[in-house]
């Protein structure tokens, strides 16, 4: 068992089992007449009643209606926001920026338990490569190093210094483990990993977060080689816990317990229960337990399920529960600060990436008659998935942008709804076109087909759109799109007629103006893609730290209508031809991860090493210096890959090691450093060891996968 105070030793000595296993349990989202009885039948937790004044009612009956007065804990999905919405997950992995998603957590936290959660399920940390899955958007991306640290921030950030704060929730990573990775893209699915992928990919965001103090981890839905998470000993107990030394709580997912029914690995519930408290769980989400006590309670340890307690009541002794079970209802906070929207307002900016910018159309000259056209000029659907409805709305990139241009003749003509297959009103936006000097095309995904059970087939612009985009591309008049989204699109069809784009993804609350400050050339989009961009959706999972393949491709496919043009007889090509490639796909993504430019341009020096050669346990200094050779002030993102020469696992083409966000005034150089030893330099065996293998490494340094300077490092051998 996990040491605990002598406070919450007492407690479990005092507590009945039905008490126990009433803290082994948050009612998922109860109706709020129900909450009040499940706490007196003894509910250690609950969904958040949207109120500070509900959640003081609900204290009020623990403490004072039950037997022990042990006070509720309760949680909400505080994803990106409160009252604040900020920029979803993803949008904040393209900051790179780990220092302003901490200030985001820490807002979120101010907000949300000022209301009186005390207990957010975020952030995910699940590595995802396939865009088709709709939680793409809840996470940081696809990229180990990236997400991790991500992860660290935001996990600092909901903490800050302590749990007792009245400005703190306690944090969850989930989902444990691999939920990133499921067959097809479809929610919920099968994983089925090695070793090996598990432990340097999906593993490894985990470890970090445990390693900084995430309160809590949830199991996640699907299955690991067959054996369900919430009932996995060998992921929950062995490697979270006994190898990490994990001493949080374990949370389930919705309903997540009785799933393991339909998963095919339980009887009944009161099986389910079981085995996954004997696996580790300690808070089942759902209701489940209370059912079947009786039959839970003849079949688990009583050790396992006092550890499982402990660790509840010791979650809530941190959060300073039984010292002050209540918040300051005077104090609730219920709508956005004038700081708070600055900074989200700064966090949407920063997450906008600019994808192309051939004609350097943006930002926007001083153009007299300008249309907006797309749904998203007249949307305010700004929010993302996992936005909450309390949460404060945004405005529409019309009314922004009209009032921000009050000189212009702004006209505003949607054109496409979203999702409408109905082209009739394109007709209006192309006369409009015609009448105007520049037109901005605002299109996307809506936030309702990203987030939880919303995997897609097709990742195309939905509705009609990308006939909007064709129809104004065809009127010859200079156009720039934004596209706002929540994972990464297929923008093939159209992307060339296109001279500049902006990703915006969904911007929360101040989405609207920090579109139309970059826009207007007020501040930069200078944000990277936390992931690939697809050619097709036929080339899904595509990603950059892919394993080196015995048979690299250097071009891509030239399928044509014969058979001797594609290769198969015809000798001259046999060599291009017998690679790991499509034959009907250009070679590569269309934008790689990492990609991403801004209004100022940036040269590097040449990458300088402190040494060339080093022993294992030693580190050395990478620097480069960054020059703004532009005429304004602007971020670089100076990105660190490591590429593994030659070692005994063929290891990925690139791994990112290492990155920082640097603001250079125009003209000036800033040096950019970097600490490069075993963490950068390994990787993990089966049994979680970091081992570095001796030989050279390759360090790949620059502002773009596509556009970096290599300096070899050698590790000797001891
Ligand atoms: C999701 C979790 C979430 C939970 C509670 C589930 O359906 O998978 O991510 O934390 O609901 O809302």
């Amino acid at each position: 068992m996990t040491p605990v105070s002598a406070r919450v030793r007492g407690l479990i000595a005092e507590m009945t089992d039905a008490e126990k296993l009433g803290q082994l349990q948050i009612v998922f989202r109860p109706r709020l007449e129900d909450a009040a009885q499940l706490i007196r039948d003894g509910i250690g937790s609950v969904f958040w009643p949207r109120s500070a004044a509900a959640t003081n009612e609900f204290q009020r009956v623990a403490v004072e209606e039950t037997r022990l007065g042990i006070p509720v804990l309760v949680g909400l999905d505080v994803v990106h926001g409160q009252r604040t919405i900020a920029p979803v997950p993803l949008a904040q992995a393209a900051t790179f920026d780990p220092a302003l998603v901490e200030e985001l957590a820490a807002l979120a936290a101010a907000e949300a338990r000022s209301g009186g959660v005390k207990w957010t399920f975020s952030p995910m940390v699940d590595i995802s490569r396939d865009p088709r899955w709709g939680r793409v958007v809840e996470g940081f991306g696809e990229d180990v190093h990236l997400t991790s640290t991500m992860a660290r921030a935001m996990i600092s950030g909901y903490h800050g210094s302590s749990l007792r704060s009245p400005r703190a929730i306690a944090a969850t990573a989930k989902h444990f483990v691999a939920y990133g990775q499921p067959e097809g893209g479809r929610d919920y699915n099968t994983v089925d990993a090695s070793e090996h992928r598990l432990r340097n990919v999906h593993l490894e965001p985990f470890r970090v977060a445990v390693a900084a103090g995430a309160a809590s981890v949830m199991a996640s839905f699907n299955t690991v080689a067959g054996r369900p998470m919430h009932a996995n000993h060998g992921l929950l107990t062995a490697v979270l816990k006994h190898e990490w030394g994990f001493d949080g709580v374990v949370v389930g997912d919705a309903e997540g317990v009785r799933n393991l029914i339909p998963h095919g690995i339980a009887e009944d519930l009161a099986d389910a229960a079981a085995q996954a408290y004997e696996a580790g769980l300690d808070v089942e989400m759902g209701g489940a337990p209370s059912e079947v006590r009786e039959a839970l309670l003849a079949r688990v340890d009583r050790t396992r399920l006092d550890d499982a307690v402990a660790r509840v009541l010791t979650l809530k002794e941190r959060l300073g529960l039984f010292d002050q079970p209540y918040v300051d209802e005077a104090a609730e906070i219920t709508a956005p600060t004038d700081e708070a929207l600055r900074l989200t307002r700064r966090a949407a900016v920063r997450s906008a990436v600019l994808l192309k910018n051939d004609d350097a159309l943006l930002p926007l000259a001083d153009h007299r008659r300008i249309l907006l056209t797309g749904p998203y000029a007249t949307s305010t659907d700004h929010l993302g998935a996992w936005s909450q409805p309390f949460g404060a709305p945004a405005g529409s990139i019309a009314d922004e942008f009209a009032s921000r241009r009050p000189d212009a003749e702004v006209s505003v003509v949607a054109g496409v709804d979203f999702l409408e297959d109905d082209d009739t009103g394109i007709a209006a936006a192309v006369e409009a076109a015609r009448d105007s000097d520049i037109v901005v095309l605002l299109v996307g995904e809506p936030s309702a087909l990203s987030g939880e059970a919303a995997s897609r087939s097709d990742l195309r612009l939905p509705g009609r759109q990308e006939d909007l985009v064709r129809a104004i591309a065809r009127t010859g008049v200079p156009f720039v799109v934004v596209i706002e989204t929540g994972r990464p699109l297929i923008v093939s069809d159209w992307i060339d007629l296109a001279p500049s784009v902006i990703v915006a993804w969904h911007g929360g609350t101040e989405a609207a103006g920090a579109i139309v400050d970059v826009l207007l050339g007020d501040a930069d989009p200078s944000g990277r893609l936390p992931m690939t961009w697809p050619r097709s959706v036929g080339q899904i999972p595509v990603y950059y730290a892919h394993e080196r393949t015995g048979r690299p491709a250097t071009t891509g496919g030239t399928l044509t209508t014969t058979t001797e043009d594609i290769g198969l007889h015809g000798p001259d090509n046999v060599q291009e031809k017998y690679t790991s490639k499509y034959l009907d796909l250009e070679l590569g993504p269309q934008f790689p991860f990492g990609h991403g430019s801004g209004y100022a341009t940036f040269s590097h020096g040449s990458p300088r090493l402190s040494a060339r050669r080093i022993a294992r346990d030693e580190s050395v200094t990478l620097s480069v210096d960054v020059t703004n050779t532009s005429t304004r002030t602007g971020d670089d993102v100076v990105q660190v890959y490591v590429e593994d020469v030659v070692a005994s696992i063929a290891p990925p083409v690139r791994r990112l090691v290492a990155f920082e966000r640097v603001t250079v005034e125009a003209g000036a150089t800033e040096r950019v450093s970097f600490r490069i030893g075993d963490e950068q330099l390994g990787f993990r065996l089966a049994d979680g060891r970091l081992v570095v293998e001796p030989g050279t490494f390759m360090l790949h340094v620059g502002s773009s996968l596509d556009r970096t300077q290599p300096v070899a490092v050698t590790v000797e051998r001891a």
